[in-house]
C-alpha cells in the first residue's frame, strides 16, 4: 500500500493488473476482472452476457440480497426457484421447469460457500452467471475451483468474506469479448484500446483502486492459511456440537466441497430461535437469523411476482437458520463456549 501510495497512480496501475493475474492463474481462467464490489461484478457480469429489459433471469430466492438486486439493475426480471435441502443452492429441476423463451440467463448462487450444481445448469445452454462471492475456496464435484468454469463468476471482498481489500470483487471468466465488456463498463464505457476521455458505450465507474489490489494481493498470498483456518474452526463447532438438537452445515455434498464462509446450524421448528439469540446474546455471544428469504422483500416479491409459501425450502431456512460466530482466529476454548451457551438456550427454550 505504501509503495502505491509513494508512487502517485492510485487507480488503473500494475497491482490491480498483477492481483487479476494471480487471481484468474489460482482460479484457472483466462480472465479475471478487478471491481468496486461482489454486486458490482453481478451488474456487469450480466450485462455481458446480453441480459436486458424484458429478460427473466432465473436465480435463488435463498441469498444476500445483492443477487437478485442486479438482476433489476439490467431491468430484467428476477425468477425464483426453490432450493435443494442440503445444499441450499438453486434446484436444476426447478430451474428447467421454470424456463420460459424470455429467459436470458440464469444466476445460480453458491451460498455459504457450497457449489451450486452448474454442471447441470450448464446442460440447458443458457449463459450462466455464477454468484460466488461467498464461495473462494470450494470445489465442486469435478474437482474444478468453483469459479472456475469458464462463465462469469462473481467473487466478493467485503471484509467478512474469505479474503478482503476492504470492498471489491472480482469477475471470471474464459470469454475474450465478455472480458472485454466487463473491462469497459467498470471503467465509464472506455475499452482497453481507448483514450481518456473517449467512452463508446454506457459505463460505471466499478473500479477497484490500486490501493485495495496491493491489500488483495497480500491476501492472496495468505489465502490458503486463512481458509485452513476457517475449515478448522468448522470441524471444531462439528464435534462441539454434537449431541446438540440442531442441524449441522456439511462440509461436501454431491455438488462439491464448501468453501467455509458463515457457520449456519438449523434449529428445530418447535424452537423459538429469538429466544435463542437473545439467551445468547445474554451470554455474550451474537448471532444472527441467517438468511431473511429474497421473495418475501418487498421490493423483490413485487418484481418477481412469488407469493410466501412458494419456496418452502427456502422459507423452511430463513425461519430456522442461525448463523453463529464464525471467522479465521476463532479459538477451541470460544467455540465451546458457543456451543455450551447454546446447549443451555435450546434446553431452556425446551423447558419453557
Ligand atoms: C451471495 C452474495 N452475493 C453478492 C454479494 C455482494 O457482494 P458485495 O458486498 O461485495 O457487493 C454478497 C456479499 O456481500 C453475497 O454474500
Amino acid at each position: 500500500m505504501v509503495e502505491v501510495l509513494r508512487s502517485g497512480q492510485l487507480s488503473l496501475g500494475p497491482k490491480t493488473v498483477e492481483f487479476e493475474r494471480r487471481f484468474a492463474s489460482r482460479l484457472g481462467t483466462e480472465h479475471a476482472m478487478a471491481v468496486s464490489s461482489g454486486t458490482a461484478g453481478l451488474h456487469l457480469a450480466l450485462n455481458a452476457v446480453g441480459v436486458g429489459p424484458g429478460d427473466e433471469v432465473i436465480t435463488s430466492p435463498f441469498s444476500f440480497v445483492a443477487s437478485a438486486n442486479a438482476i433489476l439493475y439490467t431491468g430484467a426480471k428476477p425468477v425464483f426457484v426453490d432450493v435443494d435441502p442440503i445444499s441450499l443452492t438453486i434446484d436444476p429441476d426447478a430451474v428447467a421447469a421454470a424456463r420460459t423463451e424470455r429467459t436470458a440467463a440464469l444466476l445460480p448462487v453458491d451460498i455459504f460457500g457450497m457449489p451450486a450444481r452448474v454442471d447441470l445448469l450448464e446442460k440447458l445452454g443458457l449463459p450462466i452467471v455464477q454468484d460466488s462471492c461467498e464461495a473462494l475456496g470450494a470445489i465442486d464435484l469435478e474437482g474444478i475451483p468453483v469459479g472456475g468454469r469458464g462463465h462469469p463468476s462473481v467473487f466478493g471482498f467485503y471484509a467478512n468474506k474469505q479474503m478482503t481489500t476492504g470492498e471489491g470483487g472480482m469477475v471470471t471468466c474464459n470469454d475474450d469479448s465478455i472480458r472485454d465488456v466487463i473491462a469497459s463498463e467498470r471503467n465509464q464505457g472506455r475499452a482497453v484500446d481507448m483514450g481518456w476521455l473517449d467512452h463508446d458505450r454506457l459505463g460505471y465507474n466499478y473500479r477497484l483502486s490500486e490501493i485495495a489490489a496491493a491489500i488483495g494481493l497480500v491476501q492472496l498470498d495468505r489465502l490458503d492459511g486463512m481458509l485452513a483456518m476457517r475449515t478448522a474452526v468448522a470441524e471444531l463447532y462439528a464435534a462441539a456440537l454434537e449431541g446438540v438438537d440442531v442441524e449441522l452445515p456439511v462440509a461436501t455434498w454431491e455438488g462439491g466441497t464448501r468453501g467455509w464462509f458463515v457457520y449456519v446450524v438449523t434449529l428445530p421448528a418447535s424452537v423459538d430461535r429469538d429466544s435463542i439469540i437473545l439467551s445468547l446474546r445474554a451470554a455474550g455471544i451474537d448471532c444472527k437469523p441467517y438468511l431473511p428469504a429474497l421473495h418475501l422483500m418487498g421490493h423483490l416479491a413485487e418484481a418477481s411476482g412469488s407469493i410466501p409459501g412458494e419456496f418452502p425450502v427456502t422459507e423452511a431456512a430463513g425461519s430456522r437458520g442461525l448463523a453463529l460466530p464464525f471467522f479465521p482466529g476463532l479459538t477451541e476454548t470460544e467455540v465451546a463456549r458457543v456451543a455450551q451457551s447454546l446447549a443451555a438456550a435450546m434446553s431452556n427454550a425446551s423447558d419453557a
